[in-house]
């Protein structure tokens, strides 16, 4: 698959024929909102987990060292808590460019918090696309994210942002924390 997904994502969902567009946001969204919503609540989705499998070449890294973003994978049992916003379909010619490296937009059971179940979008990175990482150890994720560095910052960045972001919204991810702490531990005292 093409490593620009805009193209992809724009005719994935006849999102015309939608009362309310929901968009769920697992990682950067819930920190960097750079766009405009009707309303928000927490929310979350079953079955998945976030896991840093995802390069980016364009945000985090650079083509010849690209650093970890997330992406959802599946998981059996699991939970995985976020935010929902309501958006209007304009928004998506801002998002799709902004997550244009190896996201496509799927549609996904998401519960809000105040107790509704809604169909919504949630952009992810399946193992298919050519920024695709995969998996690897804390450790290793760690060493990868602490060398890289983007347009949007260093990669670590990311992780603090994220981990604080989550810990605000009550929401505990073994994964996130474990690698925010094994940088914590990398930098220079
Ligand atoms: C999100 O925060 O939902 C998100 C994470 C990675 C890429 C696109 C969206």
């Amino acid at each position: 698959m093409t490593l620009d997904t805009q193209h992809l994502n724009k005719n994935r969902q006849d999102l015309s024929q939608l009362d309310e567009i929901w968009l769920f946001g697992y990682g950067s969204l819930i920190y960097k909102v750079d766009f405009d919503y009707i309303r928000s609540e927490r929310a979350h989705i079953f079955g998945y987990e976030r896991r840093f499998w995802q390069g980016s070449h364009d945000h985090r890294g650079t083509p010849d060292k690209p650093g970890r973003v997330l992406t959802l994978v599946e998981s059996e049992n699991t939970r995985c808590g976020g935010v929902a916003f309501q958006v209007s379909h304009d928004v998506f010619d801002h998002l799709d460019h902004r997550e244009k490296n190896g996201y496509l937009r799927h549609e996904i059971s998401l519960h809000l918090d105040s107790g509704k179940a809604v169909t919504g979008l949630v952009y992810t990175a399946d193992a298919d696309n050519e920024a695709y990482l995969g998996e690897a150890s804390i450790a290793e994720l760690a060493e990868q994210i602490y060398e890289c560095s983007g347009p949007s910052g260093p990669n670590r960045e990311y992780v603090y942002d994220l981990a604080a972001a989550l810990r605000a919204h009550g929401e505990i991810d073994e994964h996130v924390f474990a690698i925010e702490r094994a940088l914590r531990a990398m930098e220079p005292a």
